[in-house]
């Protein structure tokens, strides 16, 4: 695990953005696999600033986010594709139809879990996949659990995930109980991992997740095992950690 450490949001942003830039700069018809959350907003804003000055393009880009809320269509203010589309796909030059989130309104959600895994398989793999971490250490909507899910999968959400979540939402009874996301596996075969986190809210999980045991209880701690992680922090998020 490569550990970045920036003094603060936007020098953490700047430098997960300049990891994710330089996938694209390698294979301009990459897969990039994103995530939501306030965390990676700015990382969202310096690519887009990237784009606009013909750095990088995203022409030829494939995206799959991590997740999606189930029961909120695309043109809710809080479903995962309204947060993509503002944040990031309005803003550059990709191609609607290369970007994917687990639709969650579909009726029949297993089977749809499955072909999304299976489109993830066709497009050759995610090249880089981005995430953010719970305070209970989740990433995607991969809750605390005995033992790490493998593929992607409906969920049901703690309430510590809704109680966090519930500031973007008016009212804690609106926020949705269930929701898809990529599973543990899904995650581990990307080819290259990237966390990001700031805050001191996230010291302590990130402590916990990058050098406690590897534990299903703390699903953030099983990317210990993957062979590529980059780690972006910001000072307060980073200062938990002793690092040689
Ligand atoms: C949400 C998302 C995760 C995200 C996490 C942290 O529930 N499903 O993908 O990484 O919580 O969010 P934030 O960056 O707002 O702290």
């Amino acid at each position: 695990m490569e550990f970045i450490i920036a003094e603060d949001y936007e020098g953490m942003s700047r430098a997960a953005a300049d990891v994710v830039a330089g996938v694209m700069a390698d294979d301009p018809s990459c897969v990039l696999g994103l995530a939501t959350g306030s965390t990676p907003i700015g990382m969202y804003a310096c690519l887009a600033d990237d784009c606009a000055q013909g750095k990088i393009s995203f022409k030829d880009v494939t995206t799959f986010n991590l997740d999606e809320y189930v029961g909120l269509p695309g043109t809710h203010d809080q479903s995962y594709r309204y947060f993509m589309d503002e944040n990031l796909f309005n803003k550059v030059d990709v191609n609607k139809t290369s970007t994917h989130l687990p639709d969650g309104c579909a009726g029949n959600l297993d089977q749809m879990c499955a072909e999304y895994e299976a489109q993830i398989q066709q497009a050759g793999g995610v090249d880089i996949q981005v995430l953010g971490i719970g305070h209970n250490g989740h990433i995607g909507f991969n809750e605390p659990c005995e033992d790490f899910p493998v593929a992607t999968h409906p969920v049901d959400l703690t309430e510590s995930t809704i109680n966090a979540n519930s500031r973007l939402f008016d009212d804690v009874a609106d926020v949705p109980r269930r929701a898809v996301t990529m599973g543990i596996g899904t995650i581990m075969k990307a080819h290259k991992v990237l966390v990001v986190a700031n805050g001191s809210g996230k010291a302590a999980i990130v402590k916990e997740a990058f050098t406690g045991p590897v534990v299903p209880s703390v699903p953030a701690s099983v990317l210990q095992l993957h062979p590529d992680v980059t780690i972006v922090l910001d000072s307060e998020a980073a200062s938990e950690l002793e690092l040689m």
